[in-house]
């Protein structure tokens, strides 16, 4: 029997993601590989989760709590929300997947920049509508046009802040500019997977103008500063009508017992995320250092990753750090040929990498 595929999967391309640390040791026959190339924490996970780990195996045979009751009651009272403005999935991946479910037909438009997390883009081709890439500004979102961009058929506009893979941030005071001309009946995504790390004080205050904003929708992961990747758990925020909306899609044991339950330890250990917020902001500068000295280009970054121009092709640079047992994202996956994304790692990973990101480039242009 012949099967038939969606014409909209035919046009979506596969999804690279960061090469795993297994891959690199098979392919290249090496046993130490330090990956810094999907923006994982190098501190690891707060101590009191891990505990808490240990202790759940025993009701690994339970189903999870459907509605994530504990986690949502924990987080509305931390953030001064409703439990009902709370909606939780297996990872804001799949929260970006569920938004465009909810909200974008055939013939509807999404806006996002071109260089963002691509997510935004696959999703919105999947359900038949269009994307539509506003070029960057000054390597940042250029939100200015991404507003100016909407049409009659624009059903969300996503801003990624800070941007994957840029790093930068939009301000308060640019948002403040522009936010108003975005008209009501379309979702305005907030997604701050790296909203924990970032050191601006002109940052926007999300959960602010959504009070004055309902059609916004926030979105979180505890995959970056909270360590937690691999257990899948994003969040987001919205008004409750949304998010009624939202939870009739996303299944019902999207998340897992392990994941809700170390999310709500998680989001109370706040000395663990000051402690990782700090020590990104020291590791960035010495990056910073590390890159002015070798005479590279770097963009400045909010986020716990940075973009640096390679000065020339990025595809040997990306091939001398595998060989050497460093993955990073090279920009010609991203869109960015010419530059590389490097996440933060431990203080000897950074200066390793560095000392190893000189000598590709020395070897390159030899
Ligand atoms: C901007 C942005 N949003 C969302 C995600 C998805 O994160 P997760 O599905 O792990 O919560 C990522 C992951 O890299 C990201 O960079």
């Amino acid at each position: 029997m012949e099967y038939k595929v969606r014409e909209e999967v035919k046009k979506l391309s596969k999804y690279v993601a960061g090469k795993p640390i297994s891959e690199v040791k098979r392919e290249y026959g090496i046993d130490r590989v330090v990956k810094l190339a999907s923006n994982e924490n190098p501190l690891g996970t707060s101590e009191k989760v891990k505990k808490l780990i240990v202790e759940l195996v025993s009701e690994m045979n339970m189903y999870p709590d459907a509605s994530s009751y504990d986690f949502k009651e924990a987080l509305s009272k931390k953030l001064n929300v409703t439990r009902d403005m709370i909606f939780c999935g297996a990872g804001s991946d799949s929260l970006i997947n569920v938004i465009c479910e909810v909200f974008l037909d055939k013939g509807d438009e999404s806006i996002m920049a071109e260089i963002t997390f691509p997510r935004y883009e696959s999703n919105t081709i999947l359900m038949g509508a269009t994307p539509v890439k506003i070029p960057l500004k000054n390597n940042g979102l250029d939100i200015e046009a991404m507003v100016s961009a909407i049409t009659d058929n624009t059903k969300v506009i996503w801003f990624c802040n800070p941007n994957n893979p840029t790093g930068g941030i939009f301000t308060k005071t640019e948002f403040d500019k522009v936010i108003g001309r975005i008209p009501k009946n379309v979702i305005i995504v907030m997604d701050e997977a790296y909203g924990e790390y970032v050191t601006s004080k002109d940052f926007p205050n999300s959960l602010e103008l959504l009070k004055e904003y309902p059609n916004m929708i926030i979105l979180k992961t505890l995959s970056k500063a909270y360590g937690l990747a691999s257990l899948r758990f994003g969040y987001g925020i919205a008004k409750e009508e949304i998010v009624d909306y939202l939870n009739r899609v996303i299944n019902s044991f999207d998340v897992n017992l392990f994941a809700q339950r170390a999310a709500l330890v998680a989001i109370e250990d706040d000395d663990f995320i000051i402690n990782v917020k700090e020590y990104n902001a020291r590791e960035r500068e010495v990056l910073y250092k590390s890159f002015k000295e070798m005479g590279l280009e770097y963009i400045h970054s909010e986020a716990n990753f940075i973009m640096v121009n390679v000065n020339g092709d990025d595809k040997p640079i990306h091939e001398y750090l595998l060989r050497s047992g460093y993955i990073i994202r090279p920009g010609y996956l991203l869109d960015m040929p010419g530059w590389i994304r490097v996440s933060l790692g431990t203080k000897e990973q950074n200066i390793e990498f560095c000392d190893l990101l000189k000598k590709a480039i020395e070897n390159r242009d030899k």
